[in-house]
């Protein structure tokens, strides 16, 4: 598995200003890396993650999955939405067989992926239960398994943890790392929390306010499971946080503007991905708008 990201840029253009997001940014993940792109908010990262799920193009450069181009969202990229969007009509089970009727997968066959994925995530016995029905960490698992499902090459994450208090977080982080360890799918996932990135990544590539640019593709290079103390922890810390705060002073005061612009970037993406599930993008939008 090679997913390789190369000069992407990304303009919006309202017809009066033209706002350059991203410019020439360009990276590689390889088979089984758990890779996050590290930003202040507003900076581009979920754009720059629509773009590789194929929900919004590009405005120049390219990204090829195994040297193949792609240009339309597909089932070898799974998405995670921030909000995971669980259908909340559907039993866990029929959220996680989703996918995989979608794309013809035998019932033999499903109904065994199906006890295989759920044992992964240790979800058995919640099969007939409602997404309202579970925690917050059994949500994200059943969002992380559905995305599974359909054995994407690369796992896409947008902010997992971000709507969540602190003790949550870590505990869904946890459960994330240890889910990951058993199933070693390739990720990319996007965070604008340092901790976070540290605990979970190998990688940690820090985007700047300004286009997009990579600051630093650091390595993480910790034993797993993490802990969270040590003096190899803190001075990721440390070094990231130094980054961030480079990352920040580089670009133009956008975060306010971030969240208004979070929920067209929402709309289109539901847009978009309602093309892949099958299901209606005012559906999709409208779970978005609820969580
Ligand atoms: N659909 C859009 N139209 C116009 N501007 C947008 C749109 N989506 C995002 N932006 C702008 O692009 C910048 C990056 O946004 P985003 O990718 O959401 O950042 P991040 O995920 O890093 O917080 C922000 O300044 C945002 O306002
Ligand atoms: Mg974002």
């Amino acid at each position: 598995m090679r997913l390789a990201m190369k000069n992407i840029s990304r303009v919006f253009d309202n017809g009066k200003t033209k706002h350059v997001v991203l410019e020439n940014v360009g990276f590689t993940i390889g088979t089984g890396e758990f890779v996050t792109l590290l930003g202040p908010s507003g900076c581009g990262k979920t754009t720059l993650l629509n773009i590789i799920a194929g929900f919004l193009p590009a405005t120049g450069g390219t990204i090829t999955l195994n040297d193949a181009l792609v240009t339309k969202p597909g089932p070898d990229r799974g998405f995670i939405f921030q909000d995971y969007a669980l259908f909340p009509w559907m039993k866990v089970k029929d959220n996680i067989l989703y996918p995989m009727k979608r794309l013809g997968v035998p019932k033999a066959e499903r109904e065994e992926r199906l006890g295989q994925l759920m044992a992964l995530a240790q979800l058995q016995g919640k099969e007939n239960l409602y997404p309202h029905q579970l925690s917050g960490g059994m949500k994200q698992r059943t969002a992380v398994i559905r995305a599974l499902a359909a054995r994407p090459q690369v796992l896409l994450m947008d902010e997992p943890f971000g709507a969540v208090d602190f003790q949550m977080r870590m505990i869904m982080q946890e459960e994330m790392e240890a889910l990951w360890l058993k199933d070693r799918t390739t990720v990319l996932m996007v965070t604008h929390d340092v901790e976070e990135a540290i605990y979970l990544s190998d990688r940690v590539i820090v985007m700047s306010s300004d286009r997009g640019r990579i600051l630093e593709d650091i390595r993480i290079d910790l034993p797993r499971p993490r802990q969270r103390k040590g003096d190899a922890y803190h001075h990721y810390e440390d070094r990231l946080i130094d980054l961030l705060k480079t990352a920040l002073g580089t670009g133009p005061a956008e975060e306010a503007r971030g969240d208004s612009r979070a929920t067209v970037a929402l709309a289109s993406a539901a847009q978009c991905a309602a093309e892949y599930t099958g299901c209606a993008p005012q559906e999709l939008a409208a779970m978005g708008e609820r969580a």
